[in-house]
């Protein structure tokens, strides 16, 4: 097999199927060849990609081609790290990212393949993330034309365009993205944040699809802070949410929650800093990597280390001269993470106790001396000590609470469980939010 050999030549341009096929083949062997073998016979850089549009010369068509002239060897190199991207360091990293590793890239339906898969988000991009509206009670938002049933995880082409740009800037970079809420009152809301939020939060957002209040039947209460003593809120879904992706960001906004009246709803930093663009995801969630455990594209703040039973944190993201670098840095044990988070998790275990206690809410559920226990498959997660079964509540029953807006406090509950920085994220508003669901259900 044609071994890349060394010369001073420069570039030569990839001209036709055939050439490209045994650049493709020749990764593949130095791939599993172990050391890497002598300079390349274009030199560092490599062999020039075919040009044109939809790789129309190579052949056959992508997504969207290759860059005129575009370097091969310049991202693959094999284990002969190129110095440039590093690609082979970021490979590693993203290999234990949740994009790869929790594997819902099954769910590629036209309703969730637009965030689940790199094929859907593709499509999305090329419509206009940014022409996407939300219609209380029907189909829409995040949603593409087709299923992709052979759907690959969101991965390096979904952020990035290398192949088409020779470079990994942002494929998606139209920015202001829209949050929308399903809180009755609340207006969707855009977020400001640079372009790298808002390639998160394109994803990382309410879904509207398949929600609680789309459908002819079976449609369960839409969120009230301000529903009449009168109204009963009939809820049929374990899915009385905003998907988990949704908290997240509605949280740094500072908005989305059932807000009760008689209280206030402040926000943190944190949430000022992310819509005033001095703070993004990344910062803290791509901070300088631990190895493939944390930070850089593993995307992760917490993980676990070798040998080890419990969860660590890189801190590296926190403890920058720009922010906490210089006023107590934040370690495990610091009263900025360790005392919010015990506080929050805290909060969130009574709040749950409260509504798995029948003497406490079982006045307000029908029939009454029931419990607020429905669905809450997913566990606090912080401590890790209570897990809320999925209840008998489903099929024909239904959870009734009256009056309805008592089960504002169920909402906030996964507000804050499913937000699951445990008050990292927006400290305030979670709080704000746990202190009046707690208050509303210790009212007679
Ligand atoms: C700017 C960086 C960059 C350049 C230049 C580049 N690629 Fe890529 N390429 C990537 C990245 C990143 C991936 C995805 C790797 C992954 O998913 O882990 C990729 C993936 C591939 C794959 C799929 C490999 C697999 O195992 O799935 C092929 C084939 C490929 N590139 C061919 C080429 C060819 C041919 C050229 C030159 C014409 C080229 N690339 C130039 C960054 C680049
Ligand atoms: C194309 C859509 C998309 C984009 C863009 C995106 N994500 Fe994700 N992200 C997802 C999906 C979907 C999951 C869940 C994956 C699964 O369950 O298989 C996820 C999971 C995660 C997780 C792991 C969550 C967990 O429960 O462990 C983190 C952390 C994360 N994303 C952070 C980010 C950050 C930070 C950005 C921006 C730099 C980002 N994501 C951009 C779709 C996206
Ligand atoms: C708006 C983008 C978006 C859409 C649309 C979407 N998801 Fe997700 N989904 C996410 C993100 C992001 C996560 C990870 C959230 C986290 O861990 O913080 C996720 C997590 C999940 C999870 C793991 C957590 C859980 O709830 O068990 C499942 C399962 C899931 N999604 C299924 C689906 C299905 C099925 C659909 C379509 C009916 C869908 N998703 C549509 C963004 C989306
Ligand atoms: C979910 C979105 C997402 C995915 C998937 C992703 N990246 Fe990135 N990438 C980013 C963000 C955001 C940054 C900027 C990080 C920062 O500012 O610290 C970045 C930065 C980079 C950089 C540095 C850019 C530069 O010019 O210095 C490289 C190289 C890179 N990514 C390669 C990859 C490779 C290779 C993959 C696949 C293994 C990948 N990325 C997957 C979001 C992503
Ligand atoms: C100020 C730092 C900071 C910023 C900014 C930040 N996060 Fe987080 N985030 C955290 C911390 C800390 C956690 C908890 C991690 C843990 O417990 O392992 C977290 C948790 C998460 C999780 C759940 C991941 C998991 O492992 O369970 C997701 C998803 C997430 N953040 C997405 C985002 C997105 C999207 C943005 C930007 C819109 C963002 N975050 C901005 C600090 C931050």
């Amino acid at each position: 097999m044609k071994q890349l050999t060394s010369s001073t030549k420069g570039v030569t341009t990839v001209k036709n199927f055939l050439t490209v096929l045994t650049a493709i083949a020749l990764f593949g062997l130095v791939a599993c060849e172990g050391p890497a073998g002598p300079a390349g016979k274009d030199g560092a850089a490599g062999a020039a990609g075919a040009a044109g549009a939809k790789g129309a010369d190579a052949g056959f068509v992508y997504f969207e081609g290759f860059k005129a002239d575009l370097k091969c060897a310049q991202c693959h190199s094999s284990n002969d790290n190129d110095t440039t991207y590093r690609v082979i360091t970021k490979q590693t990293q993203y290999e234990t990212s949740g994009h790869k590793e929790l594997g819902n890239y099954d769910r590629n339906t036209t309703q969730c393949a637009g965030c689940h898969t790199n094929e859907g988000f593709y499509e999305r991009t090329t419509r206009g993330v940014a022409n996407e509206t939300f219609t209380l009670n029907a189909i829409s938002g995040p949603v593409t034309l087709q299923a992709y049933p052979n759907s690959s995880p969101v991965g390096c082409f979904t952020c990035h365009a290398p192949h088409k740009r020779g470079d990994f800037t942002y494929r998606d970079t139209v920015g202001q993205v829209k949050i929308f809420s399903l809180v009755a009152g609340n207006t969707t809301k855009t977020f400001t944040g640079n372009t790298g939020a808002q390639l998160c939060v394109k994803c990382h957002q309410p879904r509207m699809t398949s929600t609680f209040l789309i459908g002819t039947s079976n449609l369960s209460w839409q969120p009230s802070a301000t529903s009449g003593l009168t109204d009963t809120a009939k809820i049929y879904t374990s899915r009385w949410n905003n998907h988990v992706s949704g908290e997240g960001i509605q949280t740094m906004l500072g908005f989305g929650g059932v807000e009760f009246a008689g209280n206030t709803y402040s926000s943190s930093y944190h949430s000022t800093a992310l819509q005033n663009k001095t703070l993004e995801c990344a910062d803290c969630h791509m901070a300088t990597p631990i190895g493939n455990k944390g930070g850089g594209h593993t995307f992760k703040v917490g993980y676990v280390p070798e040998g080890s039973t419990t969860t660590s944190y890189n801190f590296a993201g926190c403890n920058t001269t720009a922010c906490h670098g210089t006023s107590g840095a934040i370690t495990a044990t610091s009263a900025k993470w360790a005392t919010v988070r015990a506080e929050m998790t805290g909060k969130i275990r009574q709040l749950a106790n409260m509504m798995l206690d029948s003497t406490v809410v079982g006045k307000w559920t029908l029939p009454k001396a029931g419990k607020f226990n429905p669905w809450i498959t997913y566990s606090v997660n912080a401590g890790g000590d209570t897990i809320w079964a999925a209840n008998a509540n489903t099929g024909a029953n239904v959870l009734q609470i009256k009056p309805a807006m008592k089960a504002g406090a169920l909402w906030n509950l996964q507000m804050a469980m499913y937000e699951a920085s445990h008050g990292i994220h927006n400290t305030a508003y979670t709080r704000s939010l746990l202190d009046a669901s707690i208050a509303e259900l210790k009212k007679p």
